[in-house]
């Protein structure tokens, strides 16, 4: 039975260009998820796009002293362009600077105003009186409450996780300039999270299947007790606030961007010109819906937009919040301030999208924080895919097309040697789907090239290209049996490496495409006609290490 799967990506902000830190953790695991999904016959709508309203962005607007809009539309045209180049395969990626994600996020505060979850208050606000204006979220630092951590923010310290809200900070300061801001009241509407304490509990507690990382933060935040919190804010720029009196403040862009999930997923039925499709993944208590993130997203995935589905009211809640820890570089954090960061428009000017998804799937931050080096992508490069899946596809197309005048050889009856590695490719079919199902990404990718191992092992034991002369009944048996191998693989690595999978395709033959083809190993026809083949990947030169090395450093010193 074919079932409903919303894959939810968070949305970035727009201040900067992608770089490898950013996709590591939450566009590789999305797309993988995804396409998966749609092999396996589900029905799958995969959404995401520029988060354009945050304080990141607004900075940056006031850095460069344009508005925040040209910097929002600048790097949202950069983010989708990577998107597509890597081959990410959105239903729809888009922004939360239209119109209707703006009327989708306007209904949703008033639905729970009409609910009695939204309240005003009167709270304090820091004011700089260097700018003479508020300072919201990001524009303010300082010191933790919970985890003296120096460098939290007004939304959010990166130290603990935890959600802040800008009177929390102790030592607080303006990023602007230093300064310390006073405390001014103004009026805002909050949402009654506490309200949800209890029934959040609950629903986490079932969730005996999340990262423990994702459960036991969640778990935690909850046993402190949940806050009201202020879903406005004294700015100009972001989704107008649907009441009265509130003309000059907006959304708070947590509370809308969230909602991005659902706008988007009603633009994508609407441009999709099945209006009402939407429900399917949103009303249908079946659909399942998988949100891929960075940790520092949690409590925004688990706790407030869950309380804004409760409180809304017959919405789907999430299935699993699929939370990575940080991708490193070379040891160190990525860091777009001092330019330590490989950007992604830059690696697409120079290498191959396979190798970098490749990479980036077998060293993902599941469980731990974990470090991309050139040293690695090298290796990964040249002694995986090309020395292991690339040696394994290119030998067997190699002997079959030249000593079978570019035909698919006749297998005859198997020996059992054949059948156990034909056994092996549908034991790996099995053990991929569960591995990505169960959101076991890394283990994936590991099952999925033990089978080109298998495929290695077996040619070496059999060796086709001297049983070619000896014995060819045999030889045919071996390499009928090593191009079903190929087709599994196609199979197996498409979520991961898709542009390969596409050549392989190509490769053995096939009609149509690996994409329509199923989550199954696609017969080999005994007569079909093979094209000439060709190497799927490039062997790098190890130079390119300490040439990437350098690029890092002379970028940091232009910074
Ligand atoms: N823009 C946020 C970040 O980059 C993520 C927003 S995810 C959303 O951390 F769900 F809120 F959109
Ligand atoms: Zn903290």
């Amino acid at each position: 039975m074919s079932r409903n799967i919303l894959v939810c990506v968070a949305w970035p902000y727009v201040n900067s260009e992608p770089h490898l830190g950013h996709i590591a953790g939450m566009n590789v695991p999305a797309d993988i998820f995804a396409r998966y999904h749609r092999l396996a016959g589900n029905r799958v709508a995969m959404v995401s796009g520029s988060d354009m309203h945050g304080t990141p962005t607004a900075l940056r607007a006031v850095d460069e002293g344009v508005k925040p809009e040209d910097i929002a539309f600048r790097y949202h045209d950069v983010w989708s362009d990577c998107m597509q180049r890597m081959g990410f395969a959105y239903d729809l990626y888009t922004h939360t600077h239209t119109k209707i994600h703006e009327e989708v996020a306007q209904d949703v505060m008033l639905t729970l105003d009409k609910h009695g979850f939204i309240y005003e208050d009167t709270q304090l606000m820091p004011y700089s009186e260097t700018e003479d204006r508020f300072l919201s979220d990001r524009f303010v630092e300082g010191i933790c409450p919970a985890c003296d951590f120096d460098g939290a923010r007004g939304d959010q310290c990166d130290g603990c996780g935890r959600t802040l809200d800008p009177s929390d900070l102790i030592n607080i300061r303006s990023i602007r300039d230093g300064s310390t801001p006073v405390f001014r009241e103004t009026t805002h509407l909050m949402i009654k999270l506490s309200a949800f304490q209890e029934q959040l509990e609950k629903w986490v507690r079932t969730k005996n299947d999340w990262r423990p990382n994702v459960r036991n933060q969640t778990l935690g935040f909850l046993n402190e007790g949940l806050h009201d919190r202020a879903m406005t804010r004294d700015i100009e720029w972001g989704v107008p606030i649907p009441f009265d009196g509130y003309d000059k403040k907006r959304i708070y862009v947590w509370f809308e961007a969230v909602i991005g999930y659902f706008s988007a997923t009603k633009a994508w039925a609407i441009e999709s010109g099945s209006e009402d499709d939407w429900k399917e993944f949103w009303h249908n208590p079946d659909a399942e819906s998988y949100y891929f993130q960075g940790k520092d997203n949690i409590p925004f995935h688990t706790v407030l937009w869950p309380a804004m589905l409760m409180g809304y009211g017959g919405l789907n809640l999430p299935t699993d919040v699929v939370a990575n820890e940080y991708l490193n570089l070379d040891g160190q954090g990525f860091s777009s301030s001092r330019n330590w960061a490989v950007w992604l428009p830059d690696y697409l000017e120079r290498y191959d999208v396979d190798p970098l998804r490749y990479y980036l799937a077998s060293i993902m931050p599941e469980s731990s924080d974990s470090d991309f080096t050139w040293e690695g992508y090298l290796a990964a490069n040249n002694n995986v895919l090309v020395a292991t899946l690339g040696n394994f596809v290119h030998r067997t197309l190699t002997i079959t097309t030249r000593n079978f005048d570019h035909k698919v050889p006749e297998p005859g009856e198997l020996a059992p040697q054949d059948q156990s590695v034909l056994d092996a490719c549908e034991q790996t079919l099995d053990d991929v789907a569960n591995s990505i199902e169960t959101r076991h990404f890394r283990r994936a990718l590991y099952e999925a090239m033990e089978l080109a191992r298998v495929g290695n092992r077996y040619l070496d034991a059999e060796e086709p290209w001297r049983t070619v002369k000896s014995d060819p009944d045999k030889a045919a048996k071996t390499l009928w049996t090593a191009l079903n191998v190929i087709s599994t693989l196609r199979t197996v690595f498409y979520p991961f490496i898709p542009f390969s999978c596409d050549k392989i395709h190509d490769l053995l033959g096939f009609d149509g495409a690996t994409a329509t083809d199923g989550w199954q190993k696609r017969p080999v026809e005994p007569g079909s006609s093979l094209p000439s083949p060709k190497p799927l990947f490039r062997k790098l030169d190890p130079e390119i290490v300490e040439q990437e090395q350098e690029r890092l450093l002379a970028q940091q010193s232009d910074n």
